[in-house]
């Protein structure tokens, strides 16, 4: 197996694996390690079945099923993330990390390009630690004992509106949910600190109002989507980002219009977060 960085920050390309066959235990462990250090890996060439891609999914742990989108009837565990031709419109197009309205967010996700757009449609990620690390020592301080309510709301205030122009369906029956989390989560394999709020679902520090809130998120928004902590993954046929939703936000870009788009994604359970 040979590992090429993206970039000196975050991601990781591994090569010369088949990851649609059951992978050594030696192997599955490089494999931890390669996603624990750069947060993000990709592979490519890869052709998997949706039982090979549910399998090679559960050597990382539990799948667990989308609180929020349509998974396939035939695959409960496959969310379809899929734009026609005809759309206007993308799941995940601004800077967010999946799903952190749960008590327990997932670990990370495995996305597998069916389809692409002859150009366009990448996906970004960013390194959260680093966004931490870079912080001055005082602001470090401040946010240390901070805790944030994030919610679902951004995604079920108007469903139907959404569904409109969207091939990537939100079920319509999902209530709206709100939990608390430390806006500095230490990370439970790696025990390094990384920032964790996001824009669509952080609402507000625990205790303070959202207008109160919104000019330090806005201020970490922006610091944890530097450029300089980031990578940008040019999809194909056949590739997979796997990325530890614990220390990243990703954003998919909409640039492919009059294209088609299809990825299949799994999502592994995470734990609380600390
Ligand atoms: C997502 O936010 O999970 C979608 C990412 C993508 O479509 O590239």
């Amino acid at each position: 197996m040979e590992i090429r960085k993206l970039t000196g920050t975050i991601g990781a390309e591994i090569l010369g694996i088949d990851v649609s066959k059951p992978l050594s235990a030696a192997v599955l462990a490089d494999v931890r390690r390669c996603l624990l250090d750069n947060c993000v890996i990709f592979f490519r060439d890869q052709a998997l079945s949706k039982e090979e891609h549910i399998a090679f999914a559960r050597q990382f742990g539990a799948i667990s099923s989308s609180p929020v989108y349509k998974t396939l009837d035939s695959h409960p565990e496959i969310m379809p993330v899929v734009k026609e031709p005809t759309d206007s419109d993308i799941i995940g197009d601004t800077w967010h990390t999946d799903e952190t309205y749960q008590p327990t967010p997932p670990l990370g996700s495995i996305l597998y390009a069916r389809e692409v757009p002859p150009v366009g449609g990448d996906t970004l990620w960013c390194n959260l630690y680093r966004a931490y690390d870079t912080l001055s020592d005082a602001m470090k301080r401040q946010l240390a004992t901070l805790r944030a309510v994030h919610t679902n709301e951004f995604l079920t205030g108007n469903t139907q509106a959404r569904n409109a122009t969207r091939s990537t369906k939100l079920l319509e029956t999902v209530g709206v949910s709100h939990v608390v989390h430390p806006v500095v989560r230490t990370h439970e394999e790696t025990e390094r600190k990384c920032l964790f709020v996001n824009r669509p679902f952080t609402y507000a520090f625990e205790g303070m109002t959202r207008e109160e809130s919104l000019p330090l998120l806005n201020f970490l928004y922006e610091h944890s989507a530097k450029p300089e902590n980031t990578c940008r993954f040019r999809w194909q046929k056949g590739s997979i980002a796997f990325w530890d939703n614990r220390c990243t936000m990703h954003y998919a870009i909409n640039d492919y219009p009059g294209f088609r788009r299809e990825m299949h994604r799994i999502t592994i359970q995470g734990a609380v977060p600390r």
